[in-house]
């Protein structure tokens, strides 16, 4: 088999990071392209890192025309939570514009520039990370509009990709991932004493493999680190 390229953005982020060196160690792989807003310097001998602004499309085309290779892989690994609104009465136009913007707009953009350097002739897959509470079926707690709402419409996005895919490459594979509840600088303000979080280093192993062993049946779903779907 070849090795394989991949791209990951949001690469500064606990679990970007960390998936970044969980895909550079894969036995076979020839480049992991780790991308971020600030530029981040990953050392390992596999990975390249590159700077881009996620909602600048003049730097995501830049970004793009600088990868010289097919890719088999796509990751989106990026997102915010910030000061969840409890109550429809902290909601504001401005904090629901954050949440897209950092939630959903991304991956939309990432998906017009690079899905088309994923190869037409093999497998291959965009996954990008979303959230449990993105699930309308599986939100029985109410509040976190903002996130919530973003995180719904990044699904949208992801199942709207995979059906256009499917018209160039019938073997490629676009969907969702929920890493659990891992510590990192998201998590931070919500993590509650007494209560244990994911490394980032082990949400990234159950997320590779979880990417691994998807198949065309799994287009355009959601899934957990182990492996179970999320309902839309
Ligand atoms: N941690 C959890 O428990 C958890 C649970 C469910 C889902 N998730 C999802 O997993 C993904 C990664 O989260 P994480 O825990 O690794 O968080 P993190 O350490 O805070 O990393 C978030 C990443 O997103 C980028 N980012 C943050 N705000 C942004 C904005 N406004 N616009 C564009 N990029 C932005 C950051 O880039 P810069 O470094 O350039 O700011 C960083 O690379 C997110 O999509 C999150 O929603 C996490």
């Amino acid at each position: 088999m070849k090795p394989l390229n991949i791209a990951i953005f949001g690469s500064s982020g606990a679990i970007g990071e960390a998936l970044c060196f969980e895909c550079a160690n894969k036995e076979n792989i020839e480049n992991v392209f780790s991308f971020s807003r600030k530029g981040d310097n990953l050392n390992h001998k596999n990975i390249t890192s590159k700077t881009v602004n996620y909602l600048d499309e003049d730097s995501l085309q830049k970004a793009s025309l600088s990868i010289e290779v097919k890719l088999d892989v796509v990751i989106v690994a990026i997102g915010q939570l910030d000061n969840p609104e409890k109550s429809i009465r902290e909601l504001s136009a401005n904090k629901f514009i954050d949440m897209f913007n950092a939630n959903t707009i991304p991956t939309a953009l990432i998906a017009k520039y690079f899905l088309p350097l994923l190869y037409r002739d093999r497998t291959t897959k965009f996954a990008s990370l979303s959230a449990r509470v993105g699930s309308i079926e599986d939100n029985h707690l109410g509040g976190w509009y903002s996130y919530r709402a973003s995180k719904s419409a990044l699904n949208m996005i992801l199942k709207g990709l995979s059906i256009e895919q499917k018209r160039l490459n019938p073997n490629s594979i676009v969907f969702g991932l929920h890493p659990g509840t891992v510590d990192s600088k998201l998590s931070k303000p919500f993590q509650k004493k007494g209560k244990e979080y994911f490394t980032p280093e082990f949400s990234a192993k159950k997320l590779v493999k979880v990417i691994d062993g998807k198949t065309t049946d799994d287009d355009g779903k959601i899934f957990a680190w182990d492996d179970t779907i999320i309902p839309y």
